[in-house]
């Protein structure tokens, strides 16, 4: 039996363990936790439905033994570590002490401390089956198309109009016509310019969304604009705002957005030092519950045409005491990692992860140098957060000065030259995944126009049924880490070029604005759950 909670202190770094003299143990616990997690995929296999609209198995794990997905079985359960822990380089994050009054009476509370950059909730569940790594360096234009069986045939009566209508719209968007030059769209950065204009297209022309109006704030309806889960936030302001897409009347509604905040439920809802996060799967089960008492669409489809987004660490999981609304409903979650069970590649929805540091101008000092006037070959700087950092570490810092790799950036560097300043002056960012898969620093290489190296196995990137990520990024898998070097120097200057001014003609379609314009982020994360809701029809 794995003593997992010393364990897992150790991989985390906790307890100031994990030296170098730490790699032969923790090498040794990689192995481990690979056969545990290997032991459990067998026993779980026939569990991961892929069909997941089904009608779901009956569920073996009663809210009192409630255990975080995927649970293993029973001999191999993880114990989760000690949340109150931290390395001792971070400050613990605020802990919000949970208020007993019904969650309507709860006021807000002011931001988490976002002094650190990257100050994540460090995660409940050690470290994933993660050393299993993909195959080599795969440009993410390869990924297999979705398979996504259908929904059950269209209904009848008025209902049935919603349905006619997205089928019409999957038949135009198959049938679209090739589209030669787009003065708003650079075809290179797009696996199918033409479907994805004709898709854009359909969207503007068809597409309803009922909000519902239930919740209590300041769980629901109370969007936060700042920090690295400013995602969902953005994305629930100017959703609300909206006046072209949402509806009025739900039956005319092609989809239905449950408005709530996952960093909300974090703050307000988590027992500081618990380490359960059972009080906010709770609060979502119940609030399904509620919608679909209440309102007849949520059993219609068992809750498929409903979305959620979410951008804290925990979203996912946090789906799990609700079986149709972890199986059915799209969710549009910055943890987009397909090795979990939970998120579905072509169902789910990649949301790109933002840092804004000043919601008033979130687009303060984007642009850097060009090509040319890059010195550096490549730049990380971070917090020791998940598995890849650490390997990452241990191969390149301080090793190679083209490869400019630190942990948190030391402050006689940083007086010469700023963390931003160093995106802006490199030919490559590399973004590593932190605890779970995703990074802030994809969307921040591509605001200071450097080419992000994405190195995070089973990671589903933002937007990856439209764009072609080998355009304008370079994806390494885990195990090639120590060749990272040369896989970049393997890239022809005029191939650099290329993709540099890929993400300069990218960074639009991943922009904040206060008022949405054609193409931005609010409009291409719109886009991909329309684009996924029509997954569910076949011509
Ligand atoms: C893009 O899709 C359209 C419509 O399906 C098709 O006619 C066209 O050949 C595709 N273009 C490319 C480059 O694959
Ligand atoms: C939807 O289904 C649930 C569970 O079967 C049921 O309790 C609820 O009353 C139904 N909602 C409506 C509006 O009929």
């Amino acid at each position: 039996m794995i003593d997992y909670e010393k364990a897992v202190d150790r991989c985390l770094g906790w307890g100031g363990g994990a030296g170098a003299g730490g790699w032969r143990s923790l090498l040794l616990l990689v192995a481990l936790v690979a056969s545990t997690a290997a032991l459990y995929a067998f026993f779980s296999s026939t569990l991961r439905v892929s069909a997941w609209f089904l009608v779901p198995p009956p569920s073996n794990s009663s809210p009192e033994e409630f255990v975080l997905l995927p649970s293993p079985p029973p001999t191999h359960r993880h114990t989760r570590p000690p949340l109150g822990r931290h390395p001792a380089s971070t400050p613990p994050p605020t802990e919000v002490p949970v208020s007993t009054a019904s969650p309507s009476l709860i006021a807000p509370s002011p931001s988490p401390a976002e002094g650190a950059y990257d100050p994540k909730t460090p995660p409940l569940v050690p470290d994933g089956p993660g050393f299993t790594p993909s195959p080599g360096f795969l440009p993410v234009s390869t990924v297999t198309p979705p398979s996504v069986a259908p929904l059950p045939p269209p209904r009848v009566g008025d209902d049935a109009m919603t349905d006619l209508q997205l089928i019409h719209a999957k038949k135009e968007i198959a049938g679209a016509p090739v589209v030669l030059h787009d003065p708003d769209l650079y075809a290179p950065l797009f696996r199918n310019v033409s479907v994805f204009k004709k898709s854009y297209k359909m969207m503007e022309r068809i597409l309803k969304v009922y909000i519902y109006e239930d919740g209590p704030k300041p769980l629901c309806h109370t969007p936060h604009l700042d920090g690295i889960y400013a995602s969902e936030g953005w994305f629930m302001k100017l959703m609300e705002e909206n006046t072209r897409f949402v509806v009025k009347d739900p039956n005319k509604a092609h989809l239905f957005y449950l408005p709530y905040s996952s960093r909300q439920l974090r703050t307000h809802l988590y027992v500081a030092g618990s380490r359960s996060m059972q009080p906010l799967s709770i609060f979502l089960r119940d609030y399904v519950n509620s919608i679909s008492a209440k309102y007849p669409f949520w059993n219609r489809t068992r809750g498929a045409d409903h979305f959620l987004v979410a951008c804290h660490d925990w979203a996912t999981y946090t789906t799990n005491l609700h079986e149709d609304l972890r199986k059915n409903t799209i969710k549009v979650v910055c943890n987009a990692d397909v090795s979990e069970g939970v998120f579905v590649r072509g169902k789910d929805v990649s949301l790109a992860e933002t840092y804004v540091r000043t919601p008033n101008s979130p687009r303060k000092a984007i642009g850097g140098r060009p090509a040319s006037r890059r010195s550096i070959l490549a730049f990380f700087a971070g917090q020791m957060h998940g598995r890849v950092r650490p390997i990452l570490l241990r191969y390149w810092r301080g090793r190679d000065r083209d490869m400019r790799i630190y942990e948190v950036l030391p402050d006689e560097i940083a007086a010469k030259m700023s963390y931003i300043e160093h995106m802006k002056s490199s030919k490559f960012c590399i973004c590593p995944m932190g605890y779970e898969v995703n990074s802030p620093r994809i969307v921040e290489a591509i605001y200071y126009d450097c080419v992000p190296v994405i190195i995070a196995n089973n990671f589903v990137l933002p937007f990856e049924e439209v764009l072609d990520w080998g355009a304008f990024s370079v994806v390494v898998a885990e195990k090639d880490i120590p060749k990272l070097k040369q896989i970049l120097l393997g890239i022809s200057g005029r191939r650099y070029v290329r993709m540099q001014t890929n993400v300069r003609r990218l960074r639009k379609h991943f922009l904040w604005n206060d008022k949405p314009v054609k193409y931005d982020l609010f409009h291409m994360i719109l886009h991909s759950i329309w684009y996924n809701r029509l997954n569910h029809y076949s011509l």
